[in-house]
């Protein structure tokens, strides 16, 4: 944040936006081009192109429309354009009058956000030729103007922490399975535990897994010659309280194991971890901003594989809650890690409340689409909470309903649960009725993001990973440290 002038600071590209109806400033008036200025939402004049500080005019339409998810939007076009004139440092002229529908923090917030994450590439194996070397990144943001002050910094702050930590996690979502193993995110872990003195890890690998009689993530782990791992954070920012507890599914390569997946896009389940990567830079960001509350976070992690060893259709497990389980699809593996996890956050982490994350099901992106993920939850109240959470961030989440008739279809023929029904009906909702059994009666909010993880298509995020989750969180626990009223 800066409180010189905007004309003053010093930047490769100046970034202004304008609404409907509204002139440029007296100083700007009188250049080359503002004839043609347009301030349709989205409609970017570059003013000023030979100077050392080109001005970029962003419409932003009516102003009563705008709200922070069209100020990241601006932001993120603006970061586009400034690729081309390889800057590496951009000043954003506030707004001085928001509108009614969003606080000046917001608009600042937003700002942040759309720069940070529209400046995320995924380019670490791209050879580059010395003589092209990759066009810079923005590495400044000078925010100017609009209202200053501890209030707007703090959540200037946040703002950062959390979409940088968001790139972090789109970066082990694009990362190959052969790379990001889930020892590869149990290192994560550690690496978070030793930068933090707040946070603690430990990891369980697949003896323990076994031993402790977590039979949902064994079996799905059966098939892999790669180790899984229970991966547990703790962090400590509170004397007392409640303890929140985080849980993301991890399955850094889903094949769909016996069940096996068409050959066709199947390397998009690179990305079938994007719910712990979400916990575990999710959890990071809390720290890293020191909020005040207490939180678990646990993240199952595995390989789901075809082999002499997997599991096969019609097996038999019993889940640490001792619920037997037949596995008639090993394609639906990500409810039996989960389970597992669930019941060991509120048995032996100590989570009062829930939140998971997990791209869980195709049948979400029939539902929802790249737009909202799903919520389905228990409790009322913190499913509100959540949703309040998503909706400030764009991280946009819709809840979908638990009725008996949906449990019913998860009843098993020899087990008390089955992972798959052949009816094929309301696939998101059968799979958070299964998880549902294993929370224990705690609230507990369910998030399936395969829909909203990847492919987003939005300006900030483009297609790829999207880091969805981990602003929901930063956002939900500074909620949870600080509740605000309504
Ligand atoms: N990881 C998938 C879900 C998924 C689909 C994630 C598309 C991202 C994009 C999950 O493990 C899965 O395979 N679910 C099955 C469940 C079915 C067998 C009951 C599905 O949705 O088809
Ligand atoms: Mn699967
Ligand atoms: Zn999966």
């Amino acid at each position: 944040m800066t409180d010189k002038p905007f004309a003053g600071v010093e930047a490769d590209l100046h970034a202004m936006g304008l609404f409907d109806g509204e002139e440029l400033q007296e100083a700007y008036r009188d250049l080359p081009g503002t004839g043609d200025v347009k301030t349709a939402f989205k409609k970017l004049t570059l003013l000023r192109p030979e100077h050392p500080e080109r001005l970029l005019i962003v419409g932003l339409g009516k102003r009563e429309d705008l709200d922070a998810e069209r100020m990241r939007i601006a932001a993120a076009l603006t970061v586009i354009r400034a690729g081309r004139y390889e800057a590496e440092t951009i000043a954003w002229s506030l707004p001085e009058a928001a509108g009614d529908h969003v606080t000046p923090q917001a608009v600042a917030a937003a700002v942040v956000e759309g720069t940070v994450l529209a400046s995320y590439r995924f380019d670490r194996f791209k050879s580059r030729d010395p003589e092209d070397p990759a066009p810079p990144r923005i590495e400044h943001l000078l925010l100017a103007g609009g209202e200053q002050g501890s209030k707007i910094a703090q959540d200037v702050e946040a703002a950062r922490v959390a979409s940088e930590a968001a790139n972090r996690a789109r970066e082990l979502q694009g990362l190959p399975s052969n790379v990001a193993t889930p020892s590869y995110l149990a290192d994560r872990a550690h690496e978070i535990a030793r930068a933090n003195e707040q946070v603690t890890a430990e990891v369980l690998r697949r003896a323990e897994i076994e031993e402790r009689g977590m039979g949902g993530l064994a079996a799905v782990a059966k098939g892999t010659a790669e180790e899984p791992a229970l991966i547990v954070l703790r962090y400590r920012g509170a004397a007392d309280g409640e303890t929140l507890g985080l849980v993301g599914k991890a399955v850094t390569f889903d094949t769909g194991g016996i069940s096996i997946k068409p050959a066709s896009k199947m390397e998009e389940m690179k990305m079938d971890m994007s719910g712990g990567a979400a916990v575990l830079e999710g959890v990071a960001a809390i720290a890293e901003l020191g909020l005040p509350l207490n939180l678990v976070a646990c993240v199952p992690a595995t390989e789901n594989m075809p082999s002499g060893t997997a599991t096969k259709p019609g097996d038999i497990i019993t889940q640490l809650n001792g619920k037997t389980v037949e596995v008639n699809n090993t394609d639906a593996e990500g409810r039996l890690i989960l389970a597992d996890a669930l019941t060991y956050s509120v048995r032996e982490l100590g989570a009062d409340r829930l939140v998971d994350l997990a791209t869980l099901t195709g049948a979400v992106l029939i539902a929802l689409g790249s737009t909202y993920a799903a919520l389905i939850s228990n409790d009322d109240g913190w499913a509100d909470r959540v949703l309040a959470a998503a909706g400030r961030t764009g991280e946009l989440a819709w809840r979908l309903p638990l009725h008996p008739e949906y449990k019913e279809l998860t009843r098993g023929k020899d087990a008390d649960l089955t992972n798959a029904s052949a009816k094929r009906k309301a696939g998101t909702i059968y799979a958070g009725s299964f998880l549902e059994e294993f929370v224990d009666g705690k609230p507990w909010a369910h998030l399936d993001i395969a829909g909203t993880a990847w492919d987003v298509g939005r300006e900030y995020v483009g297609n790829g990973p999207t880091g969805y989750g981990v602003r929901l969180l930063v956002t939900l626990a500074r909620d949870l440290a600080e509740p605000r009223p309504g």
